[in-house]
């Protein structure tokens, strides 16, 4: 049967104090709204209807960039979470099969939960997904018989006695996608808060004769994010679990908590971690690397047994073979480096290509930015490039060439060949002791004059 995701994301998220919607804060350097698409996403949906309102054409575009299929419906004004899913009722109209509702703002559902939801789903007609809350607080309660639901109650609107009840709503519902809309059609909003509650369905499906029963998850998974203090409780929630999951999958992290993940960090077993290491997007490290302490990699991929840092920054577009070695104060940005070669010392790569086993010495820089344009540098295999070269680009040195220590290499270098483009050195006999000679004579000569 096909599933269709309604995404709410239409609230303003007063709290945050910002000027970008809530739903595009990020955590682990993914908007929350990516997040909870790509929880739904597990479900294998036809359709995704993400529902904006404030802010709605960033929130359109970032769900779009995630997700070419994801379709946007406007919630004008936000009166309730029942109004937003109404707002998504012309989308689906005619779709065949279910419909799962998610919050933009509640990032961390698992698979796990939503496939229990899924299941539930042939022993009743609505399923919300609950949770024991430590703090019920202001979370909507579940009013339950057994495993059945009776109803769900706003705590607005709740006695003493159903505020007393802890099994809270996550807020997600799933339900046979026409069944949902018709419901929610006879939402109203006479309630303390005079919105249109998304929570009402489960009382008046009852009404009706249909079932509605409840699938418990953990407290974590519905963590909501309302402040810029949930936010960095998200985030810090978000890398203890992506580290936990590293070390289950078999990477060693010396320092777990000094480590930072990305949302869409791929490691490999029996690579290791060491200290204070970040993660931006896109990186992949393959099996049996060592990522060195206080480097920062994004956008990069990282082969078998290369060795990255300590302290080296891998760009967008840095690509290392196998057991490429990428040393200390280095920096590497869309170079694609070769099987076995060396960059290990105080070193900028940009728009390169460095050949298998080549050695890149100490300081060299590849001048890839004329100010306009960018160009490349080509370094063929087995090519040395003495220390502190610069490689004006656009430049090739063919295989085996070498470069004598601070040249600029403004010429393209042959198979083989020795550049050398430096000035040459003059040595002036004697010429060191004349000179120290007649400085500290000065610097005497102005001591006594400043005593006088
Ligand atoms: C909702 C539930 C509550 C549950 C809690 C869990 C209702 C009536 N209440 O309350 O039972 O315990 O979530 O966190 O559903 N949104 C829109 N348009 C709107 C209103 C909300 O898109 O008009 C979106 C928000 O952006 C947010 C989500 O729906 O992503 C939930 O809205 P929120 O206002 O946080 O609901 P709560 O009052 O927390
Ligand atoms: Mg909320």
């Amino acid at each position: 049967m096909s599933t269709a995701l309604i995404i709410l994301a239409a609230g303003k998220g007063t709290r945050m104090e910002s000027d970008l919607p809530k739903v595009l804060h990020k955590i682990a350097h993914a908007p929350m709204l990516w997040h909870a698409m790509r929880a739904g996403l597990s479900l294998e949906p036809a359709r995704c209807v993400v529902v904006a309102g404030h802010e709605a054409a960033q929130v359109t575009a970032s769900a779009e960039t995630y997700l070419p299929l994801a379709e946007t419906v406007l919630q004008e004004e936000q009166l309730g979470t029942g109004h937003a899913v109404a707002q998504a009722a012309a989308a689906l109209d005619g779709f065949e099969g279910d419909a799962f509702v998610l919050y933009g703002d509640t990032p961390f559902l698992t698979e796990e939960t939503l496939q229990a939801m899924k299941a539930a789903r042939s022993q009743a007609d609505v399923v919300v997904l609950g949770f024991e809350a430590a703090d019920p607080g202001r979370y909507g309660r579940l009013v339950t018989d057994g495993d059945a639901l009776e109803r769900i109650v706003e705590f607005k609107d709740a006695s003493e006695a159903e505020r007393a009840v802890t099994l809270c709503n996550s807020g997600v519902v799933a339900a046979d996608s026409k069944t949902l809309f018709d419901l929610i059609a006879e939402v109203k909003n006479d309630n303390a808060a005079g919105e249109y509650y998304l929570t009402d369905i489960v009382g008046l499906a009852r009404a009706r004769g249909l079932s509605a029963r409840v699938v418990r998850c953990d407290e974590s998974e519905t963590l909501g994010i309302n402040s810029r203090a949930e936010l960095a409780g998200a985030e810090a929630a978000f890398q203890a679990r992506a580290r936990a999951n590293l070390m289950e999958d078999g990477v060693t992290l010396l320092a777990p908590e000094t480590v930072f993940l990305a949302w869409d960090s791929f490691v490999g077993r029996d690579t290791v971690i060491e200290p204070n290491v970040v993660f931006g997007p896109e990186v992949t490290v393959e099996s049996g690397a060592t990522i060195r302490a206080f480097s920062h990699l994004e956008g990069c991929h990282v082969s078998r047994d290369a060795v990255v840092g300590p302290y080296a920054r891998l760009r967008p577009g840095a690509e290392l073979a196998e057991g490429v070695k990428i040393g200390n104060f280095v920096e590497v940005k869309n170079a694609q480096i070769d099987t076995g070669a060396k960059v290990n010392h105080l070193t900028y790569i940009g728009d390169a290509e460095i050949g298998a086993r080549s050695n890149i010495g100490a300081g060299t820089i590849t001048c890839n930015y004329d100010g306009v344009f960018k160009h490349r540098t080509v370094i063929g295999q087995d090519a040395f490039v003495g220390s502190n070269t610069m490689l004006v680009a656009p430049v090739t040195l063919g295989n085996g060439a070498m470069t004598a220590s601070g040249s600029v290499i403004t010429q393209d270098v042959p198979e083989d060949a020795l550049a050398l483009a430096r000035a040459p050195q003059q040595v002036k006999p004697g010429f060191a002791a004349k000179l120290f000679k007649m400085l500290k004579a000065k610097k005497a000569k102005q001591a006594k004059a400043k005593g006088a």
